[in-house]
């Protein structure tokens, strides 16, 4: 990616970003590397557990809605200030996508699904607008 300051090896074939829009039923499937934990020298030996950032647009820019996916069973996620921010252990949990053998590729992608709901009570939590 651009501006990458990381010493570790860059793959040529990612550029760092997707776009997907749903379906008539919401769903939208991506492909991509899942990625590892990288230090962010936030603290002391800091490290964000691995995860993927989705921006969520409605029918403008201006309805924006951002968030984070994590992947199941990350030990970092104790460890993490963005994760621990929000004080509710159920609503964390809706930002960890499920592993679904049924989304996986045999010889070629493991399958995670990662239900982003918008509004109500068991909304994706989202970041704060600044
Ligand atoms: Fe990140």
């Amino acid at each position: 990616m651009a501006g990458e300051r990381d010493p570790a090896p860059l793959d040529p074939n990612f550029t760092g970003a997707g776009r997907a829009i749903t379906d008539a039923d919401g769903r939208y499937q991506f492909t991509t590397i899942k990625p590892g934990a990288y230090p962010w020298r936030n603290h002391d030996n800091a490290w964000r557990p691995a995860h993927i950032h989705f921006s969520v647009f409605g029918s403008s820019f201006r309805t924006r809605l951002v968030t984070q996916m994590y992947f199941p069973g990350d030990p970092l996620f104790a460890h993490d200030p963005i994760m621990q921010s929000i004080p509710d252990e159920r609503a964390r949990q809706r930002l960890v996508a499920r592993f679904d053998l049924s989304l996986t590729r045999a010889e070629w992608a493991l399958g995670y699904a990662f239900d982003i709901v918008v509004r109500g009570r068991d909304a994706t939590p989202f970041e704060e607008r600044r």
